[in-house]
């Protein structure tokens, strides 16, 4: 394993595998790593020849500044956790905000095709417009054969399958499912900043979705919507940001079902000041 912390140091040390015709598998993260993410490398040491996994907390993505402040660091237990899964050839990039960006530390705008407006777009604007900023910045760095993410952010994911064709990149978009606590609560880097009862109080959520799965097929949309709102309109401790039913593709909260749509259900909710989202295949 072997830290890098410019782009430039990275660019040089990827020549040398491209010129031998290795293989190279990508996985960014901004770092607090959990058992979702080192599934992601693991499946990427697994499928490559090279894995470079970055750790950079990216500015531009967050909307709120005192998120991006309280996002968990936690950079030498995450070098310690990626040292643990892997034998092959690993980079960690590490690069600073400057690195990255220079002094214009700013997003540009995209146009996903409208699936950025929906859900995490409506509710964390100029979202989508930094995650796009700095993975076309760092697939550009490493320009991976293979790219990993998680389906926790599943908007995330549809978001990325289409910078690709913008960019008319050939990198392939690899997703993972999503590790989950024993009590069925989606890791997520935000946890470490809940309590133990909060964080068996948030199991909730995917047992909300876990019961919405079975209702779909059965009961109407309207209904479902109406019983989970019910399911939160009294909870003390998760205030519920939004609950829909979405095609996979478009991401637009549906009413009526057709069969030859896959659907998903999303939910987004906070404990205090620590938003949660979650998501599950119903069809
Ligand atoms: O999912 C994340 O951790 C981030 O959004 C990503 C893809 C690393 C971009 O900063």
């Amino acid at each position: 394993m072997k830290i890098i912390n410019s782009s430039l140091d990275l660019g040089k040390q990827l020549q040398i595998y491209r010129a031998a015709a290795k293989s190279v598998g990508f996985v960014p993260t901004m770092g607090a790593l959990h058992q979702g993410h080192l599934s992601l490398i693991q499946e990427a040491v697994r499928c490559n020849d090279l894995v470079v996994v970055s750790i950079f907390v990216n500015p531009t993505q967050f909307n709120n500044s005192k998120d991006l402040e309280q996002y968990p660091k936690t950079l030498e237990r995450d070098v310690l956790k990626i040292k643990s899964v892997t034998s092959t050839d690993l980079f960690v990039f590490i690069p600073s905000v400057e690195d990255i960006y220079g002094t214009d530390i700013s997003s540009n705008s995209f146009d996903f095709g409208g699936i950025e407006h929906q859900m995490e777009g409506q509710f964390r604007p100029g979202h989508f417009d930094g995650v796009g900023t700095v993975v076309q910045k760092l697939f550009n760095t490493v320009n991976p054969d293979r790219a990993y993410f998680g389906e926790k952010d599943f908007q995330q994911l549809q978001i990325i399958n289409r910078l690709v064709h913008i960019m008319g990149s050939k990198i392939s978009i690899v997703s993972c499912p999503i590790a989950r606590e024993p009590n069925g609560l989606a890791m997520s880097s935000r946890n470490a900043r809940l309590t133990t009862q909060e964080k068996e109080h948030a199991s909730k959520l995917y047992r909300t979705l876990k019961t919405v799965q079975h209702q779909f097929g059965t009961d109407d949309v309207s209904y479902i919507q109406e019983w989970v709102n019910n399911q939160f309109k009294d909870d003390e401790i998760i205030s519920l940001e939004y609950f829909q039913i979405s095609d996979e593709l478009t991401l637009k909260s549906t009413q009526k079902i057709n069969t030859n749509i896959k659907y998903r259900a999303f939910i987004a909710a906070y404990i205090r000041d620590v938003r949660l989202i979650d998501n599950i295949a119903l069809n």
